[in-house]
């Protein structure tokens, strides 16, 4: 048994297209717990801060606009291996490669609006849990 946590997020465009039942719908039939999950615009100093790691990248600039552009719906996964399971579920970072079946694979087009986010590693998923959520807001 290896029940962790993880970070989950349905970015602007998918907020923006109507895909937030969808996702949930996805993580409930899973058997994934919810125990944590809030609507909330990201402002640039968090967007910074959660996609630090990429900070001097080409790509970087144009992530954090994006991810500021409206509202995501922020959420945390409790369950067996939850964070590679919700890896999987989500698919490739570009559509183009991830497999159908896959939210990305089904669901998204291009690798700048890929629709889902998730923490790649316990430690990365123990860091945005903590900028996100307060432990209050979560659920025992
Ligand atoms: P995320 O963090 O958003 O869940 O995505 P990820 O782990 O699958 O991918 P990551 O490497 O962390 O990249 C974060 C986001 O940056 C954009 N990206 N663009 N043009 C590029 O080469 C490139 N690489 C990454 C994607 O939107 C990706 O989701
Ligand atoms: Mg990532």
């Amino acid at each position: 048994m290896a029940t962790e946590r993880t970070f989950a997020m349905v970015k602007p465009d998918g907020v923006r297209r109507g895909l937030v039942g969808e996702i949930v719908s996805r993580i409930e039939a899973k058997g994934l717990r919810i125990v944590g999950l809030k609507q909330m615009v990201i402002s640039r100093e968090l967007a910074e801060r959660h996609y630090g790691e990429h900070q001097g990248k080409p790509f970087f600039e144009g992530l954090v606009g994006f991810i500021t552009s409206g509202p995501v719906v922020a959420m945390v996964l409790e369950g067996e291996n939850a964070i590679k399971a919700w890896r999987t579920m989500m698919g490739a970072t570009n559509p183009a490669d991830a497999a159908p079946g896959t939210i990305r694979g089904d669901l998204a087009s291009t690798i700048d609006e890929n629709v889902a986010h998730g923490s790649d590693a316990p430690e990365t998923a123990e860091r945005e849990i903590g900028i996100f959520f307060d432990a209050a807001e979560l659920l025992d």
